[in-house]
C-alpha cells in the first residue's frame, strides 16, 4: 500500500487520480501530525510534494525523509532526490563533488572573509540566498560596493523572507504581461498587508554570502526535468531589462528551441546522483557551453504539460504530453514490485551446496 500526504496542492492531485484510474490501492496521511510514522504503519511507500513555501515543510521535512529511508520505506522523493531542496548552499557543494558544470560559486561564512574576495574578484557577480525560486531571491551584484552592501546586510540583520513588495511588483508585471488574472494581483495586495504564516515563521537568512559568476548575455535558461529515464525540457525567455529567466511566465516549448547537450548532461548528472527527480537549470557562458545554476526535485506540473515530447535516457524522443507525475509513481510501483520479487527471491529454498 502506498500512502499519499493528504493536501490536493502540487504534485499529490496527479498522484491520487493516477491511483483511481489504475485501481491502485492508497492511503492519505497527514504529515504534520506527530503520529504520522504510526499512520504509515502498514504501508510500504509515502509520496509527499513537501513545499519551499510552507515553512513546515522546511523545518521538517527532510528529517521525516531520512528518518522513513532508515527505517525502510520507499519515499517520493527520496534523500538523494530531496536533501538539496531550496538550498543551493548544499547543491554548490554536491555538484563539484560529483563534477557537474556548475556556474563558478564562492561561499563564505565569515564577513571578513566574503569583504576579502569582494576587494579581489571583478564584477558583476549574482548573489543568492540559498532557497527561494522564481528569482525573488537571486540579485546582481553590479559594483565591489553593492557587493559590500549585500555582505553588510548577510552578516548583519540578513534577509527577510518577507518580500510583499518585490512580490507585488511581479505579480503587477505579469497581471500587464497578462499572465495572471486580477485576483492573483489581489492576492498580492493582501500579502502586503497581512503577512503570510510563512512570512511570519520562516527564518530570516543571514550567516552566508554566496556568489556567483554572472554569465552575460542569456535570454533565457533551458530547465530541462528528468524523472527517472525520461526527461523533458523547456526554455524560459528572460524578464525585459532583467537578465533572469526563473518565474517570467515566458515559456517556449519548441523542442528545436532546446540544446540536447542540456538533456545529455541532466541524464548524466541524475544518474550519478541516483535522483528520481530533477529539474536542472541551464545558461550558457560565452563559449556557448550549457552551465547548470541550481537543481530543484519540486516544480509546478502544469507548466510541463504542453511540452510536446520527451527524451529517453538514450536520447530518443517520443512525441506527446510527458506524464511526469504519473512517471514519479510508475517508477516507484516499479521499486516496490522489485524490492517484493527480491525477497521472494531470497525466501526460495536455495539448492543445497556440497563442498567439492
Ligand atoms: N550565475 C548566473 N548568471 C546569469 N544568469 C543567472 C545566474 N544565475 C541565475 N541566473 C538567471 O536567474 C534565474 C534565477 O536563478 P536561479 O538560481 O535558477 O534561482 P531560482 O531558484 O529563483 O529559480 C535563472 O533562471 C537564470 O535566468
Ligand atoms: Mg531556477
Amino acid at each position: 500500500m502506498i500512502a499519499i500526504e493528504q493536501q490536493d496542492s502540487g504534485f499529490h492531485r496527479y498522484w491520487v487520480a493516477y491511483c483511481l484510474r489504475k485501481g491502485i490501492p492508497f492511503k492519505r496521511v497527514d504529515c504534520y501530525r506527530s503520529d504520522i510514522v504510526e499512520q504509515l504503519r502498514g504501508c510500504d511507500a509515502l509520496m509527499w510534494h513537501f513545499s519551499h513555501q510552507d515553512y513546515r515543510d522546511m523545518l521538517f521535512a527532510r528529517q521525516l525523509i531520512l528518518s522513513l529511508a532508515a527505517g525502510g520505506m520507499k519515499v517520493f522523493p527520496d534523500p538523494a532526490t530531496s536533501w538539496h531542496f531550496d538550498d543551493k548552499v548544499g547543491q554548490k557543494y554536491l555538484l563539484e563533488a560529483v563534477g557537474a558544470p556548475l556556474v563558478p560559486t564562492w561561499l563564505f561564512y565569515t564577513e571578513r572573509e566574503a569583504l576579502a574576495w569582494s576587494d579581489a574578484t571583478r564584477f558583476p557577480k549574482v548573489f543568492k540566498l540559498r532557497g527561494g525560486s522564481g528569482a525573488s531571491n537571486v540579485m546582481l551584484a553590479r559594483t565591489r560596493s553593492e557587493a559590500r552592501r549585500l555582505i553588510r546586510r548577510a552578516f548583519g540583520r540578513g534577509f527577510s523572507p518577507r518580500r510583499a513588495w518585490a512580490d507585488l511588483k511581479e505579480r503587477w508585471r505579469k497581471y500587464r504581461l497578462g499572465k495572471t488574472g486580477a485576483a492573483d494581483l489581489l492576492k498580492g495586495f493582501g500579502r502586503l498587508l497581512l503577512p503570510s504564516d510563512f512570512d511570519r515563521l520562516h527564518p530570516r537568512e543571514k550567516g552566508y554570502a554566496y556568489f556567483q559568476e554572472f554569465i552575460p548575455g542569456n535570454t533565457f535558461d533551458v530547465r530541462v526535468v528528468v524523472v527517472g529515464n525520461r526527461a523533458c525540457a523547456l526554455r524560459r525567455n528572460v524578464r525585459r531589462n532583467d537578465f533572469r529567466a526563473s518565474g517570467s511566465g515566458e515559456i517556449v516549448y519548441d523542442r528545436a528551441a532546446i540544446d540536447p547537450r542540456c538533456v545529455e548532461e541532466a541524464f548524466r548528472i541524475n544518474r550519478r546522483l541516483g535522483a528520481q527527480c530533477l529539474a536542472y537549470d541551464f545558461v550558457f557562458d560565452t563559449q556557448n557551453r550549457p552551465l547548470i545554476v541550481e537543481i530543484s526535485y519540486g516544480f509546478t506540473a502544469p507548466a510541463y504539460e504542453k511540452c510536446d515530447g520527451y527524451w529517453l535516457g538514450d536520447m530518443t524522443w517520443h512525441a506527446g504530453s510527458p506524464a511526469l507525475c504519473d512517471w514519479m509513481i510508475e517508477d516507484l510501483l516499479d521499486t516496490l514490485q522489485n524490492r517484493r520479487e527480491a525477497s521472494e527471491n531470497d525466501n526460495v529454498p536455495k539448492p543445497e551446496t556440497r563442498p567439492i
